[in-house]
């Protein structure tokens, strides 16, 4: 099928990568001439695993092709999918400017029936407004059909996410889109959900606020067990057997972070306060989210006793590892803490360095894991990358000032730092 695919964002680029890859005849479109530069050079905008080589064999395969044009994109295609930014507005709600513009343009160029698949992370109801404003300027009054089809995909994961998923959510209101819809997601083999769009729409929402709702829960659960030297982990786990509860998405840490939790919490609030439903439970999410780094600032300042002078070796930047995406990550608030408290501050990250450059300040960045810990009065986890799982211990005691490691990733067993001679503080377990 012909794919119209709009905004190259990780949720664009890797759905329309993928389609290709299903053998679908692609055009991915961006009003960035930056992004579309790159990709027509064959370079990634942003850093996605597996990402690069989908890119390069489709487009050689004659199957993905970049254009800055909608016009263009939209000619001879089955699909056109909104996939461009909803960013936060300062009251919480999106932004969803992007979106009107997008769709009054596909409605100047629409020449044949065409299905508007709405991809984007929206508030409830934007289907329809999406509709109307096609309706608005769809002059010639070529048959369309809107279609919310929300997007599950984990940065990190995208391209495994994207073609083995759980389920596909498609809201919608026709048969002659839900038959074209599952002409598309057929070859997938997963379970499809069809929906009322606003229905799906909701579903979005209500997934990620979930999760991150599963987050604060084990976090605050973390704080009960700090108190009275439980484990978190083995709280976790023997949670995790209750296949009604599941140990996915359990794991206590330093904070949630990302552009989509944090935001979408605020939205999902935002439109339960103007719809008059309050959905008071999400604040305490948010509110044991924000705390939880405080939490973990202070107990780095429980291990260095005064913070002003001493040099913090930060591991991990990114908001989660396996992607270069600093937007909301924990790291930010964290440095900007100690900081605060007169820290100074030296970093590392394996992937998110150039940016990492763009969003902080005042911080020394480093080119290794070593290099962060050689001189610093302690070490820092904030994510948990790989790499940093298998790092050399007895090297890292040797080269910082005090054996002290804070982890805000549960990375290590907290007796096996003590045999080794550290300090070590971390989530929801002893520090020892
Ligand atoms: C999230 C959802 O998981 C995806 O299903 C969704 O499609 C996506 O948002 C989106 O709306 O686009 P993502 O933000 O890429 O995906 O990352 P997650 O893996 O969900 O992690 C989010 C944050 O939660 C990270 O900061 C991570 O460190 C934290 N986290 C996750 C925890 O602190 N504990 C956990 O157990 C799991």
């Amino acid at each position: 099928m012909n794919i119209c695919m709009i905004g190259t964002g990780y949720v664009g680029l890797v759905t329309g990568a993928c389609f290709a890859e299903l053998g679908n005849k692609v055009i991915c479109v961006d009003n960035d001439p930056r992004k579309i530069g790159l990709l027509k050079k064959g370079e990634m905008p942003i850093y996605e695993p597996g990402l690069d080589v989908l890119v390069h064999k489709n487009v050689k395969a004659g199957r993905l092709s970049f254009s800055m044009s909608i016009a263009d994109g939209i000619k001879n295609a089955d699909f056109a999918f909104i996939a461009v930014g909803t960013p936060p507005r300062s009251d919480g709600s999106a932004d969803l400017s992007f979106v009107e513009n997008v769709s009054r343009e596909i409605a100047l160029n629409l020449k044949k029936y065409l299905v508007i698949v709405e991809k984007s992370t929206v508030p409830v109801e934007t289907c329809e407004w999406v509709k109307k404003t096609i309706t608005k300027f769809n002059r010639k009054k070529i048959p369309f059909d809107v279609v919310s089809n929300p997007e599950f995909l984990r940065e990190g994961t995208a391209v495994n996410d994207f073609l083995k998923p759980d389920r596909v959510i498609v809201g919608l209101e026709t048969d002659r889109a839900r038959k074209t819809v599952q002409k598309l997601y057929g070859p997938l083999k997963c379970p499809i959900l069809f929906t009322d769009t606003k229905s799906a729409e909701i579903i979005k929402h209500a997934s990620n606020s979930f999760l991150a709702t599963k987050i604060s829960y084990i976090n605050s659960v973390a704080r009960i067990c700090e108190k009275v030297g439980a484990n978190v982990e083995q709280v976790a786990e023997g949670m995790g057997f209750d296949p009604r509860i599941g140990r996915s998405f359990l794991n206590a840490g330093c904070g949630f972070g990302g552009f989509c939790f944090p935001k979408d919490l605020e939205a999902f609030l935002w439109i339960s306060k103007k719809l008059g439903a309050d959905f008071e439970m999400l604040e305490s999410v948010k509110k044991v989210n924000e705390e939880q780094m405080i939490h973990f600032v202070r107990k780095i300042e429980e291990s260095l006793w005064i913070i002003n002078g001493k040099t913090v070796g930060i591991l991990g930047l990114a908001f989660k590892p396996n992607t270069d995406d600093m937007r909301f990550a924990p790291s930010i608030e964290i440095i900007r803490m100690l900081q605060e408290r007169g820290a100074k501050i030296q970093a590392y990250d394996p992937i998110s360095m150039p940016n990492a450059k763009k969003v902080l300040q005042n911080v020394t960045l480093k080119d290794s894991i070593y290099e962060t810990a050689r001189g610093a009065d302690c070490l820092v986890i904030v994510t948990e990358w790989p790499e940093f799982r298998k790092i050399n211990l007895a090297k890292i005691k040797k080269l910082l000032t005090h054996p002290t490691i804070i982890d805000g990733r549960n990375l290590f067993k907290p007796e096996d730092m003590k045999k080794m001679g550290f300090h070590y503080a971390s989530i929801g377990r002893k520090s020892v």
